[in-house]
Formats: structure tokens, C-alpha cells, sequence
């Protein structure tokens, strides 16, 4: 990884001098991975992980979402028996925050569609935060299908939908169905970097607009499956400018009808880079290596949300499948 092509994102992403210093070191020391804990529905009553963990959460995490110490990445709580048995769900405590606008919804969502789900980490957060009453978490690759069905299973995520759609049969199959869409998208994961783990390429501009073309493309199929009211969540693990705040703009000059929301405990981490309510967690924050996040809400008045075809409910998490 060259450092020349460091300095070049860091003097893009609106940072003051000091800022653009530490993301710099904090990339080539490759040492900000953080994790948080979700204790699950599968766990016992009043369970508590056999972890150190923060026993106060941040302003913008949950009491059900424990954060481990620096450090204690290594402790390996995917290798407990506790994991097995899947009382708690291990992710980097980036997504917990990429998650903190889920607390501004106005009301318990209806119906959730996670469009980029595996393996399941963005789903677990919402039904942990929020409890959408039907969620259907869609992955297109196959493979991944399957660790997410087997995560929800485990975890004890039960009456959960599982699907493998593309974003644009779902807009066909399901316009307006939803009042609340998670857009997790598939990015050229910059973020890796600061935690160590090589990612060869990610900062190849072929990459980076590679992935905002295809984000842009999740985007739009993710707004015409969006009822009135309803909220839209996008989140990137990734610095780029071009893959965040600008598709932002490029959507909603593209759909009028988008606000975007915002998130007054996220303050302290609003992007320099538009005007509008977008957020970025950067590794010099000390919550994980880093992400980005925007809440968006369509105009309009809720209303009862469209039957949903029956085909599209035919995969859900149950205990049989065991
Ligand atoms: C960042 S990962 C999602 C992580 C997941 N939300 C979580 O928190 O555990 C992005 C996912 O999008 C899927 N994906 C790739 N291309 C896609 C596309 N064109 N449309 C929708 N999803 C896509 C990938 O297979 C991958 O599982």
C-alpha cells in the first residue's frame, strides 16, 4: 500500500491538517479493529459474556450492544462455546455506530428489507434496535445466503424472512412495500486497511467508481421499494468520497422526494463534505476502523403498507431448519 495514495484520499475527505496526520498513521499502523457484542433473543435471561466489555454504552449505541476494549479483538469470541450457542453476535463496533440513526424513527417499523444482508450483521442491529414486525434479510450471492440463514438461525432471530434477489426484481416485484430499507452496500472497503487486513486495489479509481455505479444502482431499486414515510438507511465501510456523500447528493437531486435526517449524537462526526446530514466514522475516533452512514426519509404520509406477494415470505428462519 502506498503512502502516497493515502495522503491523496486523506486530502480529499475535508479533515484539518491534524486529522489528515492521524488517519494517515492510523492506516499504516493497521491497529483500529474494534468489536461489540449483540447479546441475541437465543441468549438466557440477564446473560452476561464471558468478555470484558464497556458497561456504558455510547450515546449512540444500545444496552444490548457491548462494546469490547481496544485489544480485545484478540480474545476471539467467534472461537467461545457461548458463540456456538449463539447467545451473542461478535461485528466491529463501526457498524453498532453506522446503526446510531435507527434510534430517529418515529415509530416501530412495519416492514424492514435488508437489500445487502450478509452475513447478517446490519440486520441483527435493526431487529436488536428497532424489532421491525417483518423483516426479510435479501442476499444475492448464494453462498453468503447461507452463513446469513445460519447466523439468524443461530442466533435465535426466528420468523425472520430470508431472500436472493436482485435490488432491481425487488423494485419490480415489491413497489413501496417497505417502510424501512437497509442499504448496506458492497464498497471498496478502504477500511480494512485500518485494521490491518490488506485490500489490494481499493484505491484504484476504476474500483471506487466501479462500486458507486453499482451503490447508485442499490440506491434507486432501494427508493422505488420505499413506501411514503418510510426511512432508508446507507452505510459503506469505506472513506471514498465518490462511494458516500456524492452518491448522496446524486440521489437526491434524483428523487425529490428524499430528505435526509439528522442525528444529533452523531454530530461530532458530520462529514465537511456536504452540506447534508451525512456522517463518518474515521479510525481516529476510537470506535473501529471506520464507515459512513445516512438516514433518508421519503415524504408523504404513512399509510398501510401494500400486500406483499406470498413467494417473496417462502424462505423464513425456523427452528426445524436446525
Ligand atoms: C457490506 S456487505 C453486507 C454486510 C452485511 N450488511 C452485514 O452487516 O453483515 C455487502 C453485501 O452485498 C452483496 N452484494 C454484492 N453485490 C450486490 C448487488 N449488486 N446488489 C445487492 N447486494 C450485493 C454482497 O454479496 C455482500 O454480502
Amino acid at each position: 500500500m502506498s503512502s502516497i495514495q493515502i495522503l491523496r484520499l486523506a486530502s480529499k475527505l475535508g479533515l484539518t491538517p491534524e486529522q489528515e496526520q492521524d488517519f494517515v498513521a492510523a492506516m499504516q499502523a493497521g491497529d483500529r479493529a474494534r468489536s461489540a457484542l449483540v447479546i441475541t433473543p437465543q441468549a438466557p435471561e440477564g446473560y452476561v459474556p464471558p468478555l470484558p466489555a464497556d458497561k456504558t454504552p455510547r450515546d449512540w449505541g444500545h444496552p444490548s450492544i457491548l462494546a469490547l476494549p481496544a485489544g480485545e479483538t484478540e480474545a476471539r469470541p467467534g472461537s467461545l462455546p457461548d458463540y456456538e450457542r449463539g447467545y451473542y453476535y461478535p461485528l466491529d463496533l463501526s457498524s453498532v455506530w453506522e446503526t446510531a440513526p435507527l434510534a430517529h424513527l418515529p415509530f416501530r417499523p412495519e416492514r424492514c428489507l435488508d437489500l445487502c444482508a450478509a452475513p447478517g450483521g446490519k440486520s441483527i442491529l435493526a431487529q436488536t434496535r428497532v424489532a421491525p414486525r417483518v423483516h426479510i434479510s435479501n442476499e444475492v450471492h448464494p453462498k453468503r445466503l447461507g452463513i446469513l440463514r445460519h447466523n439468524l438461525l443461530r442466533c435465535g432471530f426466528m420468523g425472520l424472512y430470508t431472500q436472493r434477489l436482485r435490488p432491481d426484481q425487488w423494485a419490480e416485484l415489491a413497489p413501496g412495500s417497505f417502510d424501512l430499507i437497509l442499504a448496506d452496500a458492497p464498497c471498496s472497503g478502504q477500511s480494512l486497511l485500518a485494521k490491518g487486513i490488506p485490500n489490494p486495489g481499493c484505491f484504484n479509481p476504476s474500483v471506487t467508481g466501479g462500486n458507486a455505479k453499482r451503490q447508485r444502482g442499490i440506491l434507486l431499486a432501494a427508493v422505488r421499494c420505499l413506501a411514503p414515510g418510510g426511512h432508508l438507511l446507507y452505510t459503506t465501510c469505506t472513506y471514498a468520497p465518490e462511494e458516500n456523500e456524492r452518491n448522496i447528493l446524486y440521489l437526491l437531486k434524483r428523487c425529490p422526494d428524499l430528505r435526509t435526517v439528522p442525528v444529533p449524537e452523531l454530530e461530532p462526526f458530520r462529514s465537511a463534505l456536504a452540506r447534508e446530514a451525512c456522517y463518518r466514522l474515521m479510525p481516529f475516533h476510537g470506535a473501529g476502523a471506520g464507515g459512513f452512514t445516512c438516514l433518508l426519509r421519503r415524504e408523504g404520509e404513512p399509510s398501510p403498507l401494500p400486500p406483499l406477494p406470498d413467494e417473496l415470505l417462502a424462505w423464513p428462519i425456523q427452528a426445524m431448519n436446525r
